[in-house]
């Protein structure tokens, strides 16, 4: 793969996280389901470039209320998600390994269904508690999920890492439909038959 900012590892938090698995798969499943959008938020970046994956999506945000990623093309905002007064509904968004972090999960993941038309979320899957000091949910699952989601999601899957012992959640909620799907490949088959 040739080097860019999105892949060149660096150093700090970006270093360790840039070759994970469930990043590879967030990135298969923007590239599948965001092929039309072009408006895209990031909520808790944390610095990391990975928007700069989805270069067809024209607008780019990254929030986070330490550490937006800054980077061209991108507008970068430094707030609480939950104090942010924008009303823009966008395209597709993403929220990864943030949920586990914030005291009133609840009404967070409401407000990224309103946020979001096409929704990618991932959380630390069943970590054992105090595993990590700054997650103050785990262990988490799918039913600690649909406690805070408040509904199914359209897609589920487990992803485990090959370096690390580190199974994290990946879901997906669309605003506009609640069929479940069990890959990429099935949605466009089950979206053509109800478009039909
Ligand atoms: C563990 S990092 C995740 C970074 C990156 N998304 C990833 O997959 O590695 C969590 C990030 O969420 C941010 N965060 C936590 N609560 C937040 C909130 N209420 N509003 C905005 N950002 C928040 C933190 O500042 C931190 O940068």
């Amino acid at each position: 793969m040739a080097e860019d900012s999105s892949t060149k590892k660096g150093s700090g938090y970006w270093a360790g996280r840039s070759e994970s698995i469930y990043l590879y798969s967030v990135r298969q499943l923007v590239e599948g389901l965001g092929k039309d959008c072009k408006t895209m938020v990031d909520i808790g970046s944390a610095g990391c470039p990975y928007l700069d994956w989805f270069d067809w999506i024209p607008q780019k945000t990254s929030l986070d209320m330490a550490r937006p990623y800054r980077g061209e093309g991108i507008k970068s905002v430094q707030a609480d998600f939950m104090q942010w007064e924008s009303n823009e509904v966008y395209d597709i968004g993403t929220c990864l390994q943030v949920l586990e972090h914030v005291p009133l999960a609840e009404e967070f993941a409401q407000k990224l269904l309103q946020r979001c038309k096409i929704l990618v979320v991932s959380v630390p899957y069943k970590w054992k508690f105090g595993r990590n000091n700054t997650h103050v949910h785990d262990p988490v699952d799918e039913e600690k999920m649909r406690s805070w989601f408040g509904r199914r999601p359209n897609f589920s899957v487990m992803i485990s890492e090959v370096k690390s012992d580190a199974p994290r959640l990946i879901q997906v909620y669309e605003q506009d439909w609640d069929k479940h799907w069990a890959s990429l490949k099935q949605r466009e088959r089950l979206r053509n038959v109800t478009s039909d």
